[in-house]
Protein backbone atom coordinates (compact mmCIF):
# COMPACT_ATOMS: atom_id res chain seq x y z
CA UNK A 1 0.00 0.00 0.00
CA UNK A 2 2.67 2.28 1.17
CA UNK A 3 3.98 2.31 -2.57
CA UNK A 4 1.00 4.78 -3.23
CA UNK A 5 0.42 7.97 -2.94
CA UNK A 6 -2.68 8.96 -0.81
CA UNK A 7 -5.24 10.52 -2.67
CA UNK A 8 -8.60 10.89 -1.71
CA UNK A 9 -11.68 10.59 -4.35
CA UNK A 10 -15.57 10.57 -3.71
CA UNK A 11 -18.26 10.65 -5.74
CA UNK A 12 -22.20 11.83 -5.17
CA UNK A 13 -25.29 11.23 -7.20
CA UNK A 14 -26.78 14.34 -9.38
CA UNK A 15 -30.25 12.85 -8.34
CA UNK A 16 -32.46 15.46 -6.76
CA UNK A 17 -31.43 18.25 -4.82
CA UNK A 18 -28.93 18.42 -1.90
CA UNK A 19 -30.40 17.35 1.75
CA UNK A 20 -29.04 17.13 5.19
CA UNK A 21 -27.87 14.00 5.22
CA UNK A 22 -25.74 14.42 2.07
CA UNK A 23 -24.08 17.40 3.88
CA UNK A 24 -23.14 16.08 7.24
CA UNK A 25 -22.40 13.33 6.05
CA UNK A 26 -20.77 13.49 3.60
CA UNK A 27 -20.01 17.23 1.86
CA UNK A 28 -19.00 18.17 5.13
CA UNK A 29 -16.03 15.60 5.17
CA UNK A 30 -14.76 16.18 1.92
CA UNK A 31 -13.92 19.63 2.82
CA UNK A 32 -12.42 18.47 6.30
CA UNK A 33 -10.22 16.13 3.89
CA UNK A 34 -9.13 18.86 1.87
CA UNK A 35 -6.83 20.71 4.16
CA UNK A 36 -4.53 17.87 4.45
CA UNK A 37 -5.14 15.31 1.57
CA UNK A 38 -4.76 15.47 -2.41
CA UNK A 39 -8.97 15.51 -2.76
CA UNK A 40 -10.80 14.63 -6.61
CA UNK A 41 -14.44 15.04 -6.14
CA UNK A 42 -17.14 14.16 -8.84
CA UNK A 43 -20.67 14.50 -9.76
CA UNK A 44 -21.11 10.91 -11.01
CA UNK A 45 -23.65 11.37 -14.14
CA UNK A 46 -23.04 8.86 -15.63
CA UNK A 47 -24.39 6.68 -12.83
CA UNK A 48 -27.57 8.60 -12.76
CA UNK A 49 -28.10 7.81 -16.05
CA UNK A 50 -29.05 4.12 -14.50
CA UNK A 51 -32.36 5.02 -13.16
CA UNK A 52 -33.83 6.62 -15.97
CA UNK A 53 -34.10 10.69 -15.07
CA UNK A 54 -35.31 13.62 -17.14
CA UNK A 55 -32.61 15.05 -19.18
CA UNK A 56 -33.25 19.09 -17.51
CA UNK A 57 -33.37 17.03 -14.36
CA UNK A 58 -30.24 15.62 -14.52
CA UNK A 59 -28.48 19.01 -15.83
CA UNK A 60 -29.44 20.69 -13.34
CA UNK A 61 -28.75 18.19 -10.70
CA UNK A 62 -25.14 18.15 -11.96
CA UNK A 63 -25.16 21.80 -11.31
CA UNK A 64 -26.92 21.79 -8.43
CA UNK A 65 -24.60 19.30 -6.74
CA UNK A 66 -22.09 21.21 -8.57
CA UNK A 67 -23.00 24.58 -6.62
CA UNK A 68 -23.51 22.68 -3.14
CA UNK A 69 -19.71 21.28 -3.10
CA UNK A 70 -18.50 25.16 -3.60
CA UNK A 71 -21.34 26.43 -1.14
CA UNK A 72 -19.98 24.11 1.19
CA UNK A 73 -16.43 24.96 1.30
CA UNK A 74 -14.56 22.94 -1.17
CA UNK A 75 -12.25 24.62 -2.73
CA UNK A 76 -11.75 24.20 -6.66
CA UNK A 77 -8.14 25.56 -6.54
CA UNK A 78 -7.54 23.00 -4.11
CA UNK A 79 -9.07 20.32 -4.45
CA UNK A 80 -10.38 18.60 -8.01
CA UNK A 81 -13.71 18.99 -8.45
CA UNK A 82 -15.80 17.76 -12.02
CA UNK A 83 -18.35 15.72 -13.47
CA UNK A 84 -17.58 11.84 -14.54
CA UNK A 85 -18.88 12.11 -17.65
CA UNK A 86 -16.29 14.65 -18.86
CA UNK A 87 -13.70 12.36 -18.50
CA UNK A 88 -13.74 9.73 -21.33
CA UNK A 89 -11.39 7.64 -19.06
CA UNK A 90 -14.34 6.54 -16.47
CA UNK A 91 -15.76 4.79 -18.81
CA UNK A 92 -13.41 3.09 -20.72
CA UNK A 93 -11.57 1.95 -17.33
CA UNK A 94 -15.30 0.20 -16.28
CA UNK A 95 -15.37 -1.93 -19.52
CA UNK A 96 -11.84 -3.43 -19.01
CA UNK A 97 -12.95 -3.85 -15.45
CA UNK A 98 -16.25 -5.63 -16.09
CA UNK A 99 -14.15 -7.95 -18.09
CA UNK A 100 -12.20 -8.37 -14.72
CA UNK A 101 -15.35 -8.68 -12.10
CA UNK A 102 -17.28 -11.88 -12.10
CA UNK A 103 -21.36 -11.95 -12.41
CA UNK A 104 -20.92 -14.25 -9.28
CA UNK A 105 -19.26 -11.01 -7.72
CA UNK A 106 -22.33 -8.23 -9.12
CA UNK A 107 -25.28 -10.81 -7.91
CA UNK A 108 -24.05 -10.25 -4.16
CA UNK A 109 -24.50 -6.68 -4.29
CA UNK A 110 -27.46 -5.79 -2.21
CA UNK A 111 -28.16 -2.11 -3.47
CA UNK A 112 -29.41 -3.33 -6.65
CA UNK A 113 -31.44 -5.81 -5.22
CA UNK A 114 -32.85 -2.60 -3.06
CA UNK A 115 -32.74 -0.40 -5.92
CA UNK A 116 -34.13 -2.86 -8.49
CA UNK A 117 -36.78 -4.24 -6.35
CA UNK A 118 -38.93 -6.79 -7.43
CA UNK A 119 -39.11 -6.24 -11.13
CA UNK A 120 -35.28 -7.18 -11.48
CA UNK A 121 -35.82 -8.08 -15.53
CA UNK A 122 -36.49 -4.78 -16.34
CA UNK A 123 -33.79 -2.43 -14.59
CA UNK A 124 -31.35 -1.51 -16.35
CA UNK A 125 -28.22 -3.00 -17.59
CA UNK A 126 -26.06 0.06 -16.25
CA UNK A 127 -27.97 -0.53 -12.42
CA UNK A 128 -26.70 -3.85 -11.96
CA UNK A 129 -22.47 -2.76 -13.53
CA UNK A 130 -22.77 -0.15 -11.56
CA UNK A 131 -20.66 -0.81 -9.16
CA UNK A 132 -17.94 -1.79 -11.94
CA UNK A 133 -18.23 2.11 -12.50
CA UNK A 134 -17.61 3.03 -9.65
CA UNK A 135 -14.27 0.90 -8.99
CA UNK A 136 -13.44 2.37 -12.22
CA UNK A 137 -13.79 6.23 -10.81
CA UNK A 138 -11.61 5.17 -7.81
CA UNK A 139 -8.78 3.25 -9.54
CA UNK A 140 -8.01 5.99 -12.66
CA UNK A 141 -6.87 7.83 -9.92
CA UNK A 142 -5.09 5.02 -8.00
CA UNK A 143 -7.37 7.29 -5.32
CA UNK A 144 -6.04 5.15 -1.73
CA UNK A 145 -9.11 6.78 0.17
CA UNK A 146 -12.81 7.38 0.04
CA UNK A 147 -14.89 8.63 2.22
CA UNK A 148 -18.37 7.03 1.83
CA UNK A 149 -21.49 6.10 3.88
CA UNK A 150 -22.24 2.42 5.32
CA UNK A 151 -24.33 1.76 2.44
CA UNK A 152 -21.31 1.71 0.25
CA UNK A 153 -18.86 -0.25 2.27
CA UNK A 154 -19.90 -3.50 0.20
CA UNK A 155 -19.07 -1.26 -3.76
CA UNK A 156 -15.54 -0.69 -1.99
CA UNK A 157 -15.10 -4.27 -0.95
CA UNK A 158 -16.07 -5.04 -4.98
CA UNK A 159 -13.26 -2.32 -5.94
CA UNK A 160 -10.48 -4.11 -3.88
CA UNK A 161 -11.29 -7.36 -5.63
CA UNK A 162 -11.24 -5.82 -9.19
CA UNK A 163 -7.65 -4.21 -7.98
CA UNK A 164 -6.39 -7.34 -6.58
CA UNK A 165 -7.82 -9.65 -9.49
CA UNK A 166 -7.02 -7.23 -12.23
CA UNK A 167 -3.02 -7.04 -10.15
CA UNK A 168 -2.75 -10.98 -10.01
CA UNK A 169 -4.14 -12.00 -13.51
CA UNK A 170 -1.41 -9.44 -15.38
CA UNK A 171 0.81 -9.41 -12.90
CA UNK A 172 3.03 -11.15 -15.13
CA UNK A 173 2.82 -8.02 -17.72
CA UNK A 174 3.16 -5.75 -14.84
CA UNK A 175 6.51 -6.74 -13.77
CA UNK A 176 7.37 -7.22 -17.56
CA UNK A 177 6.63 -3.58 -17.71
CA UNK A 178 8.87 -2.43 -14.93
CA UNK A 179 5.89 -1.67 -12.36
CA UNK A 180 5.81 -2.49 -8.80
CA UNK A 181 4.04 -6.15 -8.11
CA UNK A 182 0.55 -4.38 -7.50
CA UNK A 183 -0.91 -1.56 -10.38
CA UNK A 184 -4.01 -0.52 -8.68
CA UNK A 185 -3.85 -0.02 -4.61
CA UNK A 186 -6.84 -1.56 -2.31
CA UNK A 187 -8.42 1.49 -1.37
CA UNK A 188 -9.47 1.80 1.82
CA UNK A 189 -12.97 3.22 2.68
CA UNK A 190 -13.64 5.92 5.62
CA UNK A 191 -16.70 5.58 6.94
CA UNK A 192 -17.65 8.10 9.93
CA UNK A 193 -17.44 11.27 10.12
CA UNK A 194 -19.88 14.46 11.67
CA UNK A 195 -22.81 12.51 10.89
CA UNK A 196 -22.54 9.49 9.07
CA UNK A 197 -26.25 8.50 9.08
CA UNK A 198 -28.55 11.05 8.98
CA UNK A 199 -31.87 9.90 9.51
CA UNK A 200 -35.46 10.93 8.31
CA UNK A 201 -37.38 13.27 9.80
CA UNK A 202 -40.56 11.18 9.92
CA UNK A 203 -39.32 7.92 10.99
CA UNK A 204 -35.85 7.72 12.55
CA UNK A 205 -35.47 3.75 11.07
CA UNK A 206 -34.93 5.10 7.82
CA UNK A 207 -32.24 7.44 6.57
CA UNK A 208 -32.60 10.58 5.03
CA UNK A 209 -33.37 10.16 1.20
CA UNK A 210 -34.11 12.74 -2.14
CA UNK A 211 -36.54 9.61 -2.35
CA UNK A 212 -38.39 9.76 0.03
CA UNK A 213 -41.99 11.04 -0.85
CA UNK A 214 -42.14 13.24 2.19
CA UNK A 215 -40.54 16.69 1.98
CA UNK A 216 -41.01 16.61 5.45
CA UNK A 217 -38.65 13.82 6.04
CA UNK A 218 -35.50 15.92 4.73
CA UNK A 219 -34.37 19.26 5.09
CA UNK A 220 -32.88 20.49 1.46
CA UNK A 221 -29.88 22.43 1.36
CA UNK A 222 -32.29 24.79 -0.95
CA UNK A 223 -34.85 25.09 1.59
CA UNK A 224 -35.44 28.63 3.19
CA UNK A 225 -35.18 29.63 7.09
CA UNK A 226 -39.04 29.57 7.90
CA UNK A 227 -39.23 25.49 5.78
CA UNK A 228 -36.45 24.70 7.84
CA UNK A 229 -38.18 25.59 10.95
CA UNK A 230 -40.91 24.58 10.29
CA UNK A 231 -39.72 20.74 9.28
CA UNK A 232 -37.68 20.45 12.96
CA UNK A 233 -41.13 21.62 14.49
CA UNK A 234 -42.80 18.73 12.82
CA UNK A 235 -39.51 15.96 13.26
CA UNK A 236 -41.20 12.95 15.07
CA UNK A 237 -40.03 12.62 18.50
CA UNK A 238 -40.75 10.24 21.46
CA UNK A 239 -42.37 11.82 24.79
CA UNK A 240 -39.68 11.91 26.96
CA UNK A 241 -37.44 14.50 27.88
CA UNK A 242 -33.94 14.29 26.58
CA UNK A 243 -31.50 11.74 28.45
CA UNK A 244 -28.39 12.91 30.22
CA UNK A 245 -25.66 10.81 28.19
CA UNK A 246 -25.76 9.67 24.27
CA UNK A 247 -25.57 5.86 25.75
CA UNK A 248 -29.52 6.27 26.52
CA UNK A 249 -30.39 7.75 23.06
CA UNK A 250 -29.47 3.67 21.76
CA UNK A 251 -33.02 2.67 21.85
CA UNK A 252 -34.78 6.21 20.94
CA UNK A 253 -33.63 6.47 17.06
CA UNK A 254 -35.66 10.02 16.35
CA UNK A 255 -33.98 11.43 19.49
CA UNK A 256 -30.71 9.84 18.37
CA UNK A 257 -31.28 11.33 15.13
CA UNK A 258 -31.84 15.15 16.44
CA UNK A 259 -28.70 14.98 18.73
CA UNK A 260 -26.70 13.96 16.26
CA UNK A 261 -28.06 16.66 13.98
CA UNK A 262 -27.35 19.10 16.48
CA UNK A 263 -23.73 17.77 16.98
CA UNK A 264 -22.56 16.98 13.82
CA UNK A 265 -23.61 21.07 13.05
CA UNK A 266 -21.65 22.03 15.93
CA UNK A 267 -19.13 20.03 15.29
CA UNK A 268 -19.60 18.74 18.79
CA UNK A 269 -20.49 14.80 19.85
CA UNK A 270 -23.99 13.80 21.08
CA UNK A 271 -22.56 13.67 24.69
CA UNK A 272 -21.44 16.90 24.90
CA UNK A 273 -25.11 18.54 23.74
CA UNK A 274 -26.91 16.37 25.93
CA UNK A 275 -24.41 17.86 29.02
CA UNK A 276 -26.14 20.97 27.80
CA UNK A 277 -29.57 19.97 26.79
CA UNK A 278 -30.14 16.56 28.89
CA UNK A 279 -33.42 16.93 30.83
CA UNK A 280 -34.92 19.27 28.07
CA UNK A 281 -38.54 18.68 26.29
CA UNK A 282 -38.20 18.59 22.44
CA UNK A 283 -40.18 21.42 22.26
CA UNK A 284 -37.42 23.48 23.90
CA UNK A 285 -34.94 21.40 22.17
CA UNK A 286 -35.86 21.60 19.04
CA UNK A 287 -36.15 25.69 19.07
CA UNK A 288 -32.72 25.53 20.15
CA UNK A 289 -31.57 23.17 16.91
CA UNK A 290 -33.80 25.45 14.81
CA UNK A 291 -31.83 28.26 15.29
CA UNK A 292 -28.24 26.13 15.22
CA UNK A 293 -29.34 24.98 11.87
CA UNK A 294 -30.26 28.22 10.50
CA UNK A 295 -27.08 29.97 11.85
CA UNK A 296 -25.24 26.84 10.21
CA UNK A 297 -27.38 26.27 6.94
CA UNK A 298 -28.28 30.15 6.40
CA UNK A 299 -24.93 30.97 4.66
CA UNK A 300 -24.69 27.70 2.96
CA UNK A 301 -28.06 28.19 1.18
CA UNK A 302 -27.25 31.74 0.17
CA UNK A 303 -24.31 30.81 -1.86
CA UNK A 304 -26.67 27.73 -2.99
CA UNK A 305 -28.97 30.70 -4.71
CA UNK A 306 -26.42 33.38 -5.59
CA UNK A 307 -24.55 29.76 -7.53
CA UNK A 308 -27.56 28.54 -9.05
CA UNK A 309 -27.42 32.25 -11.22
CA UNK A 310 -24.14 31.94 -11.73
CA UNK A 311 -24.32 29.13 -14.67
CA UNK A 312 -21.59 29.73 -16.56
CA UNK A 313 -18.54 29.90 -13.40
CA UNK A 314 -20.06 26.20 -12.53
CA UNK A 315 -19.88 25.61 -15.90
CA UNK A 316 -16.16 26.81 -15.78
CA UNK A 317 -15.72 25.12 -12.48
CA UNK A 318 -16.50 21.91 -14.01
CA UNK A 319 -14.14 21.94 -17.34
CA UNK A 320 -10.85 23.35 -15.18
CA UNK A 321 -11.48 20.29 -12.93
CA UNK A 322 -11.98 17.96 -15.81
CA UNK A 323 -8.71 19.12 -17.36
CA UNK A 324 -7.16 17.96 -14.70
CA UNK A 325 -8.49 15.15 -13.72
CA UNK A 326 -7.65 13.91 -17.02
CA UNK A 327 -4.42 14.55 -16.69
CA UNK A 328 -3.90 12.07 -13.60
CA UNK A 329 -6.15 9.42 -15.57
CA UNK A 330 -5.44 9.26 -19.16
CA UNK A 331 -1.33 7.89 -18.55
CA UNK A 332 -2.70 5.67 -15.92
CA UNK A 333 -5.74 4.13 -18.38
CA UNK A 334 -3.09 4.23 -20.95
CA UNK A 335 -1.19 2.03 -19.07
CA UNK A 336 -3.99 -0.50 -18.39
CA UNK A 337 -4.10 -0.47 -21.81
CA UNK A 338 -0.84 -1.78 -22.48
CA UNK A 339 -0.73 -4.15 -19.30
CA UNK A 340 -3.90 -5.85 -20.70
CA UNK A 341 -2.74 -6.19 -24.45
CA UNK A 342 -4.00 -3.28 -26.40
CA UNK A 343 -2.29 -1.86 -29.81
CA UNK A 344 -2.06 2.28 -29.28
CA UNK A 345 -0.92 4.76 -31.71
CA UNK A 346 2.45 6.29 -30.14
N1 LIG B 1 -22.30 4.95 -5.32
C1 LIG B 1 -22.03 6.17 -4.63
C2 LIG B 1 -23.31 6.58 -3.85
O1 LIG B 1 -24.39 6.31 -4.29
C3 LIG B 1 -21.65 7.28 -5.56
C4 LIG B 1 -20.33 7.01 -6.22
C5 LIG B 1 -20.10 6.72 -7.52
C6 LIG B 1 -19.07 7.00 -5.56
N2 LIG B 1 -18.77 6.55 -7.75
C7 LIG B 1 -18.12 6.71 -6.58
C8 LIG B 1 -18.68 7.19 -4.24
C9 LIG B 1 -16.75 6.60 -6.27
C10 LIG B 1 -17.32 7.09 -3.93
C11 LIG B 1 -16.38 6.79 -4.95
O2 LIG B 1 -23.18 7.21 -2.83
Amino acid sequence: MSAFKERVFSGVQPTGSLHLGNYLGAIKRFVELQSRMDCIYCVVDLHALTIATPPDELRDGIRGVTAGFLAAGLDPKRSIIFNQSQVHEHAELAWIFSCVARVGWLNRMTQFKEKAGKDRENASAGLYTYPVLMAADILAYKATHVPVGEDQKQHLELTRDIAQKFNADYSASIRARGGADAFFPLTEPLIGGPAARVMSLRDGSKKMSKSDPSDYSRINLTDDIDMIAQKIKKAKTDPHPLPGSAKELATRPEAENLVGIFAALCDTTPDQVLEKHGGAQFSQFKSALVDVAVEKLGALRAEMVRLSNAQDHIDAVLADGARRARAIAHPIIAEVKEIVGLVSAK
